[in-house]
């Protein structure tokens, strides 16, 4: 079972390999799955800016491209002295894989700076279960 130690690791890494030529930003996600399998992705920007993709999208691509598909806990690692929570599109993309009480964890290259629950992100979310209680 991979430790937060090495999720945070492996968040920091990928930092590293973002394409973020515009925005001069770089994000790194990581993503542990119950099985204590980790998948990163970083945010790969594009001329046409509108159609870059964040790191958390590219880190869930990368989960469910490797046959899991719920997320036990994620690590988002930015630029800068601010917290750099996900994105409103990112967090309902988590909201997909995984459950309200799934902690994210927002780092700096120093370390975690802020631990949130999936649920104080994003309340009252809308998700699958919408699409099959009708
Ligand atoms: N970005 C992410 O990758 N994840 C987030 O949660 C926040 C924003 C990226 C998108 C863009 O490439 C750059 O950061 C600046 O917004």
């Amino acid at each position: 079972m991979a430790s937060l130690d090495e999720l945070f690791s492996a968040a920091r890494a990928i930092q590293q390999k973002a394409y973020a030529p515009y925005s001069r930003f770089k994000v790194g996600a990581a993503i542990m799955t119950p099985s204590g399998q980790i998948f990163a992705g970083c945010n790969v920007e594009n001329a046409a800016y509108p159609i870059g993709t964040c790191a958390e999208a590219g880190a869930i691509a990368a989960m469910v491209a490797a046959g899991e598909s719920r997320i036990a806990a994620i690590v988002v690692m930015g630029e800068g002295e601010s917290l750099v929570t996900p994105c409103g599109g990112c967090r309902q993309r988590i909201r997909e894989f995984a459950s309200p009480e799934t902690p994210i964890h927002v780092a700096g290259p120093e370390g975690i700076r802020k631990s949130f629950t999936l649920d104080v992100l994003l309340p009252f979310s809308f998700g699958p279960e919408n699409l099959t209680a009708r």
